[in-house]
Parts: C-alpha cells; structure tokens; sequence
C-alpha cells in the first residue's frame, strides 16, 4: 500500500518535467512524411546522438555550438541510453533548452531503444530542412568548418559529406572484404560528423524491403555497422562514394564503442588497447562481409581528395634556375 503511494507520488512529480522529452509513433507512416517542397534548403538539422552521462557537459558544449551558426536550424539530442532516469533526463532537457545560443532551438528526444538504427529513424515532426548533420556527442569541429561542409553538401546535395573516412578493400590472399584506411582513397565517411539529405533518412529506415530488414537487424545484433550500413545504402542509390571534406579544427573526445578511452583530449594508454581496435576493425570487416552477402553485391564506392576550404599561397619562387611553388 504504502509502496504504490510512494510510486504514485513519484509519477506525479515526474510527468511534468517529462513534457519536454519528445517521444515516436510510427517513424515511417507515410502520411506523416513531408512534402519536400516544404523543406528548407539554406539550413541544416543536427542530430547529435548522446549516451553518456558523465559526457554530459561536452554534450552540452557542443550542442551550443552548432546552436551558434547561422546555417543551423534546429539541433536534435537523441538521447540513447536507455538506464538514465528520468529525472536526469527532464534536467538535461531544461538545461538544453536554455544553452542555445543562437535562433536553433535544442531539444531532447529518447530513443524508444537502445537500437543504434534510431539515429536514422526520419523524424519528420522535428525535422524540416533537406540537409541533416548526423554526428556524435565526443567530436568538436568548429563552426568555421561547420559551414564549409554544409556549403560543399550543397553542391553535391547526393552525397554524403564528412571529414572522417575509411575504406573497404579485399584481403586476396583470404579472399574477403576487410575494413580499413587508405591513404589516398576512401569509400565511407563516419557518422563522427556526417552530412546527407534527409531523405536517405527514410531510405534506411523505412525503405528496401526485405533485404534492408534484414541488414538493419545486422546492425542491432553486431551492436556496431549502422554508418557502414547508411554508406552502402547511399552508395547504391547514386553510385557514387563520399565526399571528404577539411576541417581546421577537430576535436575527437574518443568513442567508446571503439575500444579507445581518452579524457580530455588525451588518450589513455591502456594495456590491450591496439588489440581492441584490431577487434573493432575485425568487426567491422565482418559487417561488410554480411552486408555484401545479404545485398548480393558490392555497392560501395571509392572517392579521391579531400575537399579543402583554401587552396592557400602559390607563390612562385625561383629553384635551380625553374620556377617552382614556393612550398616544394
Ligand atoms: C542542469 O543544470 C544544473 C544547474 O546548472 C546542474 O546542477 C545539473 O547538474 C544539470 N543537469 C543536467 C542533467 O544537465
């Protein structure tokens, strides 16, 4: 008895601190779909997935940050940990709510599931520009360069734009494709920091049939993959790869899910640690592997160069008698 007065009294203190927590129905009814007419095409919505508690003042810095440029419209905190209580929840959307510090709003959402699919799920009530910025709640890049790729997206509005890339390639001697860097081509860019049209949003979630079930599934399973996944979808759409793009400056905090621990900007060396990425490489490899065996086929793309936002000084200087560029 006492129990559920104690519970009851509970709910009662949390469901208003709960409005400002936006929740789902259906993220794929299509009577709820946009018109894209109606999408804005001079700003970018930003998705910033957040799961760490102890991140949360980073979190809160950057979300500022992109609330700051005038290229952004809104900036969206998918919130993804599912054992955070919610009464953490209801402060950290408060405290959103007031750190913006330009026109967008900030706003918290949780995600239904732990799923790292919800990233991408559409979200057609928040969203209302054709360009959304997917990235995480670790990686700083300043504003200057915010607005550079988001200038780069818009002229190559197909592509999926970012600044940090990685590669597929085959092992010929286990005949397998492996995940991996190149140094002078890439085929995926990270969601650490990724542009894309907002329809491909749909694509992933919501579209394909059968085999995107069953590679969406893939990704809930291995607990890893969903940007090898978006990277695969929107390679198959255009036949294209990537875009990659410089930043001047970019902060990495560290990923978590990539074995690697750092705290504030210093990475912690820990014994086992290059074991752990290999792991993760492995992992990833076997994501590829799957994707190709469920689609049939190899989508993915090479590109080539990065995007850069000046070309710098070309003097010319005088060199053995030959005029070369100064720098060489
Ligand atoms: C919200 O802000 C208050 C006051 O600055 C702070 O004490 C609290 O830890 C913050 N909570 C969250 C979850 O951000």
């Amino acid at each position: 008895m006492i129990m559920t007065m104690t519970m009851t009294l509970l709910l009662l203190i949390t469901i208003p601190f709960l409005c400002g927590v936006h929740s789902l129905d259906d993220p794929c009814d299509p009577t709820k779909k946009r018109d894209p007419k109606t999408l804005r095409s001079d700003q970018i919505t930003v998705l910033i997935n957040g799961y760490s508690e102890a991140r949360i003042p980073l979190l809160q810095s950057i979300a500022a940050t992109y609330s700051a440029s005038p290229s952004v419209s809104s900036v969206l905190v998918l919130w993804g940990n599912p054992s955070t209580s919610a009464h953490t929840l209801s402060w950290l959307a408060h405290n959103l709510s007031l750190s913006s510090l330009g026109a967008a709003s900030i706003s918290l959402h949780r995600q239904r599931s732990s799923s790292l699919n919800s990233r991408f799920l559409p979200r057609p009530d928040s969203i209302g520009t054709h360009a959304v910025l997917v990235c995480d709640d670790d990686v700083e890049v300043d504003s200057k360069s915010v607005e550079f790729a988001f200038r780069i997206w818009r002229s190559n509005p197909d592509r999926l734009i970012g600044p940090f890339v990685r590669s597929h390639d085959v092992d010929l001697l286990r005949k397998e494709w492996i995940y991996t860097v190149h140094h002078d081509r890439y085929s995926m860019v990270l969601t650490k920091f990724m542009i894309l049209k907002s329809e491909y949003l749909s694509k992933y979630s919501c579209g394909g049939g059968g085999r995107m079930r069953e590679m969406r599934r893939m990704v809930d399973e291995m607990r890893n993959c969903e940007d090898i996944l978006m990277n695969i979808v929107v390679a198959d759409e255009i036949n294209a790869g990537p875009v990659m793009v410089g930043v001047e400056r970019a902060r990495d905090w560290g990923d978590a899910r990539n074995g690697g621990r750092r705290l504030m900007g210093r990475v912690v060396t820990e014994v086992g640690l290059s074991s752990r990425r290999g792991e993760h490489r492995k992992r990833r490899g076997n994501c590829i592997r799957e994707f190709h065996r469920v689609l049939g086929k190899m989508p993915l793309r090479y590109s080539y160069g990065k995007v850069v936002s000046s070309v710098g000084e070309q003097g010319l200087c005088q060199k053995g008698g030959k005029l070369v560029l100064c720098d060489h």
